[in-house]
């Protein structure tokens, strides 16, 4: 909603497709973009059961765009009438663009992992280590692809572990042998250390050394043990709230037009996480 506006006729709405998404902090980040523009826009939170009755609603309501997250993120794209390139070499579409009744797919997750990397370092031919085989491993080493680092993954799932890698054209390490992959970036891209397992950690301290470059993709707790033991240990820190604001600014982007105003966004997820 825009400052001093009420929701009325000519508010446009966009929202998230999920299912949960009760605890999306999508809402919360980008409403505040959109006041801090003055667009007279919502953005709300939609539970979705049916993925196809999702992307009729788009149509019949004239939604102008949305956000998909788990578990829709594959299953959406036989609905669309167009894929951008990155969304379909990655088989993953994260935003939604209705432009006259035309839905095309895209995918931000991967320009939300290296935006933040790239505003520390180049990441041409530096050597990156992600730790997880998900989906998230996957929108983080195809941005890490595209931008030319040397990846390697580990994972708990050896066989997922491998396959990803072949997919994304990368090496495999297993725990054991992590040393070897001599990292100058270690992104973990697993659920370990979120809450209430904040005592636990994806990578054991002994493998972090000073000037390492470490990212974490948990949020809650903003500080995870892992990047704690990183700061400890000398590195230079990302924690798990920047891959959420870059990609969602990217979508906002995509949404409005507009270049994001991402401290704006960033503040207001802070806040709203406070109040959980
Ligand atoms: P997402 O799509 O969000 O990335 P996912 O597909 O469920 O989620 O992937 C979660 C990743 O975290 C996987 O790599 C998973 O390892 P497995 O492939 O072995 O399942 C990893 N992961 C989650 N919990 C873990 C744990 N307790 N220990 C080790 N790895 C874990």
């Amino acid at each position: 909603m825009t400052k001093g506006k009420r929701v009325d006729t000519s508010t446009v709405l966009f929202g998230v497709f999920g299912n949960p998404v009760a605890h999306s902090m999508g809402p919360v980040m980008h409403n505040a973009a959109f006041k801090k523009i003055g667009f007279n826009a919502v953005y709300l939170a939609f539970r979705i059961t049916d993925i196809a009755n999702g992307i009729l609603a788009i149509r019949e309501l004239g939604i102008r765009g949305v956000s998909i997250t788990i578990p829709f993120k594959e299953s959406v794209i036989p609905f669309l009438d167009e894929i951008d390139e990155d969304a379909r070499c990655m088989g993953a579409v994260n935003t939604i663009v209705n432009q006259n009744g035309k839905l095309t797919g895209y995918n931000t997750d991967h320009r939300g992992a290296v935006e933040p990397l790239m505003a520390l370092t180049s990441l041409q031919r530096r050597h990156v280590c992600i730790l997880g085989a998900g989906g998230a491993a996957k929108a983080v080493a195809f941005g890490l692809k595209k931008k030319n680092a040397v990846i390697t993954i580990t994972n708990r799932t050896v066989s997922k572990g491998i396959s990803l890698a072949h997919q994304v054209g990368a090496a495999f390490v297993s725990m054991d042998d992590f040393e070897t992959a001599r990292p100058d970036i270690i992104i973990n891209t697993t659920s370990i250390g979120m809450t209430p397992n904040q005592d636990q950690t994806p990578l054991d301290k002994r493998f972090l050394h000073p000037g390492m470059i470490v990212m974490d993709i948990v949020y809650n707790p903003l500080e995870t043990r892992f990047l704690k033991e990183a700061k400890t240990a000398g590195c230079r820190l990302i924690d798990g709230l920047s891959m959420f604001i870059h990609q969602g600014a990217a979508q906002f982007k995509l949404f409005t037009g507009k270049d994001a105003p991402e401290p704006v966004m960033r503040d207001a997820v802070l806040q709203a996480m406070r109040k959980v």
